[in-house]
């Protein structure tokens, strides 16, 4: 048996919990509603719930007879009603199709609604003591840390990988005692803040406990690609002055002070002349910058701009000439400001 399966038995045996109403059961159709109400919810939650559904829908039949609406009842409060519904829809399949039992087929187990891969392999484990796999989020912590795995668990080939390593490590034998004590690990030992290392029984092989990545693995959900925006911003420079101009309310950097834009691939020459009565005499691009918003990421290329005459002498209303160092203390957000500090 490899060692970590006679490891987590063996702890299981001495620190595991044994005395839930769904482990003191061998009723297939009892473990498949714990399995069910376990799914998001907690324990010290289920408990009650569990009794109470027990007791008015003591068997598969009886549940498959009930009204949707009284199978609801007995759910309210538990939240994720589609578990509810899965459920009673899953009970009047099983009395048209397999008399009313829950079969012992993995894969008619998996077929039933509301019951996805681990969730079968846990029935399946409890009820008929066949050697399933499980894998939910508290089992992909323990799985990830334990083998130093570095990929987000979500990730199709990271849950791949951890599927084939759930299943490499399954026991010959007392798999319903492995299975909740793998359970009981991931709930109660390594819990996602602060795991209580030193009661595992599985500390003296973890990779992260002993690379001290604990709080690392597993690891986070890759922030999503954000969105890229393109702008051009004039530096429009005469006797020592820059253009500012201040932006709409509205948007980004409301109300302060910035350069003048244009998009990529606009005529700046003759926008500069037309808008701010500006002649250019050279222009030179600056180097690019990155700036993070929290749903685009915005590339600005700023274009310095030597004004060879000024056409009016008022900047048009909204927009001032200021000399560089008043324009770095003015209200203007961070690439200008990092552009003004490069002039
Ligand atoms: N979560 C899912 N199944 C469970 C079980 N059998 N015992 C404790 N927590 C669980």
């Amino acid at each position: 048996m490899p060692s970590f399966a006679s490891k987590l038995i063996a702890w299981h045996r001495r620190h595991g919990r044994h005395d839930l109403p769904w482990q003191t059961t061998r009723d297939p159709y009892a473990i498949w509603v714990a399995e069910i109400m376990l799914q998001q919810t907690q324990v010290a939650t289920v408990v009650p719930y569990y009794g109470r559904f027990l007791g008015r829908f003591p068997d598969i039949a009886a549940l498959a007879a009930a009204p949707l609406d009284e199978v609801l009842v007995q759910w309210s409060g538990l939240g994720y009603y589609l578990r509810a519904r899965n459920l009673h829809r899953a009970a009047q399949r099983l009395v048209r199709e397999h008399q009313g039992h829950l079969p012992r087929d993995f894969d008619a187990v998996l077929a039933l609604p509301g019951i996805g891969r681990s969730t079968a392999a846990a029935i399946c484990a409890f009820a008929f003591g066949a050697r399933r796999a499980i894998l939910d989020g508290n089992v992909k912590r323990v799985l990830t840390r334990h083998f130093g795995i570095r990929g987000y668990p979500g990730d199709k080939r990271v849950e791949a990988a951890l599927w084939r390593k759930a299943e490499s490590l399954l026991p010959e034998k007392h798999i319903g005692a492995y299975t909740q004590g793998l359970m009981d690990l991931g709930a109660g030992v390594c819990t996602r803040r602060r795991p209580h290392c030193s009661d595992c029984p599985l500390v003296g092989d973890c990779v992260a406990h002993s690379k001290g990545l604990t709080e690392r693995l597993p690891a986070a959900r890759p922030r999503k690609a954000l969105p890229r925006r393109h702008t051009v911003m004039l530096v429009l420079q005469h006797a020592g002055e820059v253009l500012l101009e201040r932006r709409p309310a509205a948007g980004i950097w409301g109300g302060l002070w910035c350069f003048p834009e244009a998009a990529p691939g606009e005529d700046v020459e003759i926008m500069c002349e037309q808008r701010f009565g500006a002649r250019i005499r050279a222009a030179q691009p600056l180097p690019r910058l990155e700036h993070g918003f929290t749903h685009f990421r915005l590339t600005i290329e700023p274009q310095r701009l030597r004004v060879a005459r000024l056409l009016s002498q008022a900047a048009e209303p909204g927009h001032v000439w200021l000399s560089v160092e008043e324009a770095k203390s003015a209200a203007v957000p961070t690439p200008v400001r990092r552009i003004l500090a490069s002039l």
